[in-house]
């Protein structure tokens, strides 16, 4: 088809369906550049790759392997970098996976989320707000807090905490407003906190979060910003770690070895 032919067929299919507009808007490439527009000195951050720190890294984790959660690395992550902490908040709770690992390692651990009615008021799934919590419920000492990262009074919690996982709407504009509020209201001089999603998978930046959590942090606090090598997280922490520039297509330095186990947990 020629470029004229597709040019009128896809406006056409815009007229019938205006939607399709966002499609193009949020295009990986499109945000990419409107990235490097505004940050052209900072294409990725400095990667540090959390699991060589110690030497003999063993960590167990649980997960379901099904949509819309962590990579096994990323919960590796989180349960390391958890450790010698007392305290851990995280914004997206969905089945409750993420929380539900770190409260092996800290006891008092606390998810927010969208409450079940503000989830089937976007017109989404019954059963996907009735899956909420589904995992995390089954700890009685995680405690679920409701209500909409957008609105919600995070300082009338009064407390500051010292791991923080934010994982809830993925929109530039909602990754800076979470970040904005974390930094405002709930971190203290040595909190830690991950992002999920700075990256689609350990290879490929996703800039749209990349740019909210820039934008949503103060500039002096930029350079405390990691990728943890091979996970999809971004670490805010500070202190002095050994940095590699980030690859895609890299070449293998290390192997992790998985041991699969299925457990039923109905
Ligand atoms: C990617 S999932 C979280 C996954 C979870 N952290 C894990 O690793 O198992 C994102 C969650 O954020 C919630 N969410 C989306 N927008 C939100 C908002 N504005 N306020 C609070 N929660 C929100 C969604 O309902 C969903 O449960």
């Amino acid at each position: 088809m020629s470029k004229i032919k597709k040019t009128f067929k896809a406006l056409g299919n815009i007229l019938k369906e205006p939607s399709l507009l966002n499609l193009i808007l949020n295009d990986r490439e499109v945000k990419k550049k409107e990235f490097f527009q505004k940050y052209p000195h900072l294409k990725t951050l400095p990667q540090v790759n959390f699991f060589d720190l110690e030497g003999g890294f063993n960590e167990t984790i649980d997960l379901c392997f099904l949509d819309g959660g962590s990579i096994p690395t990323d919960l590796a992550l989180l349960k390391t970098l958890a450790k010698n902490k007392n305290t851990y908040f995280e914004i997206g709770t969905w089945r409750g996976e993420s929380v539900w690992n770190v409260a092996k390692v800290i006891k008092d651990c606390t998810t927010f989320n969208l409450s079940k009615e503000e989830i089937n008021a976007f017109g989404l799934d019954k059963k996907y707000a009735e899956l909420h919590g589904i995992i995390s419920k089954q700890n009685p000492e995680i405690l679920h807090l409701e209500g909409n990262s957008k609105t919600f009074d995070f300082g009338s919690l009064n407390k500051k905490y010292d791991l923080i996982f934010i994982d809830g709407d993925h929109s530039y504009e909602m990754v800076k407003n979470d970040t904005e509020k974390v930094f405002k209201h709930l971190t203290h001089e040595n909190s830690v906190v991950v992002w999920h999603d700075y990256a689609y998978s350990p290879e490929k930046i996703r800039y749209e979060v990349f740019m909210g959590i820039l934008d949503g942090l103060p500039k002096n606090l930029h350079q405390n910003l990691y990728h943890a090598a091979h996970s999809m997280c971004a670490v805010f922490t500070k202190g002095n770690f050994p940095t590699q520039a980030f690859e895609s297509l890299k070449e293998p330095e290390a192997l992790f070895e998985v041991n699969l186990k299925y457990r039923n947990i109905k």
